[in-house]
């Protein structure tokens, strides 16, 4: 009756708080770490890395030519041949083939992994008859790189679900080059190794200058942004500004999320390939979110409140979970709702719906502490900025950009933010990175 809608009412209003609560700490927080990364005496030991990319501004629609383009680290490996016209007329056209990474070759050797990268190249330039062509090339390879230049990278350690073996501490660059050689059937100039936040980054800037962010909210979780020079303490320079790449993924890896990470994070993370690691990318990105659902079910199994106590071989299964069934549970309101029901009797309120709904507002308060710091280093009482975002999770999930965008409005409030879709930006923004350094090698030459 009456006293139970109260109860209910109240429990809301606490939970609400609570969640408010854990929001502003999440944003604090992130702000802390993000100096560390920053900072010379802290980048070492920092969780949240803040590479430098060597990428020191957004496009200008100057850039010309064709470039060949690899996608790898999302759900899809993909090759792509990028025609991008300067001028009056400008305009980018793309040829793309999916390719698919098996488990073997994405777990396996790194000179596997990288063999059959050649090889999809190969069967890729074969497709397009651009074999002789000798092409820049820019590489989209979405995972921590420590960059000392545009074409230098080596892998700090591999998220997601990789972990080939013999390319961690190795640049990524010289292994693809390398493969090239191995095969000896083509020849490629790689120019560029780019991470999907900044390749989205840049696509969309190329269309709204006021672009100066990049999200992921896919399969992994991250962002970059143009920060100041003097800021970015590892690189020498204090003028102007470059693109960092946050590896936000890795926030709470120091252990300062513990107080918000409930026991079924602690499941998935134990699950998982890379114990202890990206801690914050399993509890909002949608190679996790499935998992900490399945962690949910098998406790409640265990406990006797599901599936008459009996934990199926199925749900046993790593992964079998996919973001996109909680896409179309969570479309579907009437049985979620009674879903809802039936656990709050049993005083449970953990549903999918509210993981999705505290990963939006996890990876919200992230971007908040992202867009203030932007607008602290300009000095500004107000800062516009527009972030460029990709990723299966925020454009497939019926709820998941609208409360992301909320929480952002809540605890930025002195800053507007647009956020725009990007249309296949790791692909178009590597053609444009390596148009960029292609245009800067030449400069340097004369
Ligand atoms: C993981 C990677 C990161 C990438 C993100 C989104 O967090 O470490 O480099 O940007 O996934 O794909």
């Amino acid at each position: 009756g009456k006293g139970a809608a109260m109860v209910t009412a109240v429990a809301y209003r606490l939970t609400e708080q609570a969640r408010q609560i854990q929001q502003t700490l999440a944003e604090f927080r992130m702000k802390v770490e993000i100096e560390r990364g920053l900072k010379k005496d802290s980048h070492k030991d920092a969780t949240v890395k803040m590479l430098p990319t060597f990428v020191r501004s957004t496009p200008d629609g100057t850039e010309n030519g064709d470039f060949l383009a690899l996608d790898l680290g999302g759900t899809n490996f993909r090759v792509l041949l990028v025609k991008i016209r300067s001028g009056k007329r400008r305009s980018v056209e793309m040829h793309n083939k999916i390719y698919a990474i098996p488990i073997e070759v994405m777990q396996g050797t790194g000179e596997e992994l990288f063999d059959h990268i050649v090889h999809c190249i190969s069967d890729f330039l074969d497709y397009m008859g651009m074999k002789s062509a000798r092409l820049p090339l820019g590489f989209t390879f979405s995972f921590p790189c420590h960059q000392t230049s545009l074409d230098a990278g080596i892998l700090v350690t591999w998220t997601k679900g990789f972990k080939a073996t013999d390319c961690e501490g190795e640049d990524v660059v010289e292994l693809l080059r390398e493969a090239i050689k191995r095969k000896e059937e083509f020849e490629l100039d790689v120019v560029a190794i780019v991470n999907d936040t900044v390749g989205t980054m840049m696509t969309c800037a190329y269309e709204e200058p006021t672009c100066e962010v990049g999200l992921i909210a896919g399969t992994g979780s991250n962002a970059c942004y143009m920060e100041e020079m003097k800021n970015i303490e590892i690189v020498p320079g204090t003028e102007g500004r470059m693109c960092v790449n946050m590896e936000w993924g890795a926030f709470g890896d120091n252990g300062c999320l513990d107080d918000i990470r409930t026991t079924y994070d602690q499941a998935v993370d134990e699950n998982s390939l890379n114990e202890g690691k990206q801690r914050y990318e399993k509890m909002c990105s949608g190679m996790y979110l499935g998992e900490i659902v399945r962690q949910i079910l098998i406790d409640l199994t265990k406990r006797g409140f599901l599936f008459r106590g009996q934990i199926s071989e199925t749900l046993k299964t790593r992964g079998i979970f996919e973001t996109k069934f909680l896409s179309q549970i969570e479309s579907d309101r009437l049985a979620l709702l009674q879903v809802r029901a039936i656990l709050q009797q049993l005083g449970l309120d953990s549903t999918c719906d509210d993981m999705s709904r505290r990963a939006a507002q996890l990876c919200g308060a992230g971007m908040a502490a992202v867009v203030d710091k932007i607008r602290e280093n300009r000095g500004l009482d107000h800062l516009d900025v527009t972030v460029g975002v990709d990723g299966t999770l925020y454009k497939l999930h019926p709820h998941f950009s609208r409360i992301f965008q909320q929480t952002v409005k809540e605890l930025a409030p002195k800053c507007d933010v647009n956020f725009l879709l990007s249309e296949d930006g790791s692909g178009k923004g590597a053609a444009l990175i390596t148009a960029v350094g292609c245009r800067q090698r030449e400069l340097e030459a004369q």
